[in-house]
């Protein structure tokens, strides 16, 4: 209990075997919390889940919307690089190998001012190296269909869908900045989202996009959902 009555924070272990629930312990006791095997009924200040148990992905992403503010951590046992980055996608704020699983949640305990952005992976640097305009588009992403372009040295993403009437801007022509819209004919800055024509009467959302650590990936801002 705390001072004030009320019960510890938890870390909520899905399908942790005894090793790794041993592992998390002290992690939790330096944090006065609690770990807990069944799913709390308040939110947690972390979530620990094997990604390599059966519907790991599904209920990791479940979690993920359920609760926000949580930290969300997925550990794997195999260096599965597509899978690593599937639960990226999924919404964890870390992956990591079961072996450092306590220690990369312990620095993260520790620094609450990295709830910040999230980042979503898109692809690898490598596989864009060395090209221009359109690199690639993304169905699924936290905020919808994205497309990717480079303009000179600049990454830049936007909404993959027209303002105006919903065509995939992605199959429009781009020179230079600015894309046509494959429909009507719209014209838009892809480096800032900005209307250079109509019919469409407004901007296409732009995205922030990042390249660390060899992987280029969009940052979410929470605002924006
Ligand atoms: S759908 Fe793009 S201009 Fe009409």
């Amino acid at each position: 209990m705390r001072e004030d009555g009320s019960p510890p924070g938890t870390i909520f272990v899905a399908d942790g075997d005894a090793a790794m629930l041993r592992r998390l312990a002290p992690v939790a006791a330096a944090y006065g919390l609690a770990v807990v095997t069944a799913e709390p009924s308040d939110p947690p200040r972390a979530v620990v889940v094997d990604v390599e148990g059966p519907e790991a992905l599904h209920r990791l992403a479940q979690w993920r919307a359920r609760w926000p503010d949580a930290i969300v951590a997925g550990h794997l046992a195999s260096p599965d690089r597509e899978l690593w980055v599937s639960v990226q996608r999924s919404g964890a704020d870390l992956v990591c190998n079961r072996g450092a699983l306590a220690v990369r949640l312990r620095e993260r305990l520790g620094q609450p001012e990295r709830a910040g952005p999230r980042r979503f992976p898109l692809l690898a640097a490598a596989d864009i190296a060395g090209r221009l305009g359109l690199l690639g588009r993304f169905e699924q992403t936290p905020v919808g269909p994205v497309a990717l372009f480079r303009v000179g040295p600049q990454l830049c993403a936007i909404t993959d869908s027209c303002p105006h009437a919903g065509a995939v801007l992605s199959q429009g022509e781009l020179a230079s900045a600015v894309l046509t819209c494959p429909r009507h004919g719209s014209q838009f800055d892809v480096r800032t989202g900005e209307r250079l024509r109509g019919p469409a009467d407004r901007e296409v959302a732009p995205h922030r996009v990042v390249e660390e650590a060899g992987q280029v990936s969009l940052v979410l801002d929470p605002d924006r959902g």
